[in-house]
C-alpha cells in the first residue's frame, strides 16, 4: 500500500502553526469529497502543531527548521530537496509563514496553492485583520489563489467573504473567515486535482473557461 492518505495525485502540504487547514482538508479526504493523496505535511517550524494533525491521521511529516540552517538560502536548499524527493503533483501551502524562492515557485508554478486571508488584491502581506478593521472596511474575506513569484499575487481562484459587523474584534473576524477557508480551500484543491482547474497563460481557468473574476461564496446567514 502507498503511503500517506487518500488516493489521487500525491499531494504535500506546507505548514507553519497550527494546521487547521490542513485538518479541514485531512477530514475531507477522510470523508471521500476529496481525492487526493496526501502523501507528506512539511514544516519550517518543529513543534507546529499541524505536524501532529498530519501524524495522527497516518500522514508522513518532514521539517525543515528555518532556524537550524546558518542562512535562508541554504534552508531554502534543503527545503527545495524535500519537495524533489517527496516528488508531489499538487503543493497546498496551508498557513505557512515562510516566502518561498522563486526556483521552488517556479519548479510547480500552476500546481502550487495557497490561501490568503484578505479579498485579494486587498491587503496583501500580514495583519490582514488589523488592517481591515482600521480601514473600516465593509467585507473581509479569504482568498485561494495559484502561487507566482510575488507574493500574494498570483491569479485568484475561489473568495469566501464576509460583512464586517460593527462590533467585529480580530478574533471573531478571523474565526468567521477561517471558517470560510475550511469550505472553499478544499474545493479548489479537488478542481485542482480533478484537472477542471488549470493556470494558463497566467490565468486561471475553471472547466475551460477563464475566471476574469474568483468564483465568489458569501458566508450564509
Ligand atoms: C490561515 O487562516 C491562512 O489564511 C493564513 O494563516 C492561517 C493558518 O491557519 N495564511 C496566511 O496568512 C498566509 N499569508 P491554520 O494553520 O490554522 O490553517
Amino acid at each position: 500500500m502507498s503511503k500517506g492518505l487518500g488516493a489521487g495525485p500525491a499531494t504535500v502540504v506546507l505548514v507553519s502553526g497550527s494546521g487547521t487547514n490542513l485538518q479541514a482538508i485531512i477530514d475531507q479526504v477522510q470523508q471521500g469529497h476529496l481525492r487526493v493523496r496526501l502523501v507528506a505535511v512539511l514544516s519550517d517550524v518543529p513543534d507546529a502543531y499541524g505536524l501532529q494533525r498530519a501524524q495522527a491521521a497516518g500522514i508522513p511529516t518532514v521539517t525543515v527548521n528555518y532556524k537550524a540552517y546558518p542562512d535562508r538560502p541554504s534552508a531554502e536548499r534543503a527545503l527545495a530537496a524535500e519537495l524533489a524527493a517527496i516528488d508531489p503533483a499538487i503543493v497546498v501551502l496551508a498557513g505557512f509563514m515562510r516566502i518561498l524562492p522563486d526556483a521552488i515557485v517556479q519548479a510547480y508554478q500552476g500546481r502550487m496553492l495557497n490561501v490568503h486571508p484578505s479579498l485579494l488584491p486587498r491587503f496583501r502581506g500580514l495583519h490582514t485583520y488589523e488592517r481591515v478593521l482600521e480601514a473600516g472596511d465593509a467585507w473581509h474575506g479569504t482568498t485561494v489563489h495559484f502561487v507566482v513569484p510575488e507574493l500574494d499575487a498570483g491569479p485568484a481562484i475561489i473568495q469566501y467573504r464576509v460583512a464586517v459587523k460593527p462590533t467585529e474584534d480580530i478574533a471573531s473576524l478571523r474565526e468567521r473567515v477561517q471558517r470560510g477557508e475550511y469550505l472553499v480551500y478544499p474545493q479548489a484543491i479537488g478542481w485542482l486535482a480533478s484537472g477542471r482547474l488549470t493556470l494558463r497563460d497566467g490565468q486561471a481557468w475553471l472547466d475551460d473557461n477563464p475566471l476574469a473574476a474568483p468564483v465568489q461564496v458569501d458566508e450564509a446567514h
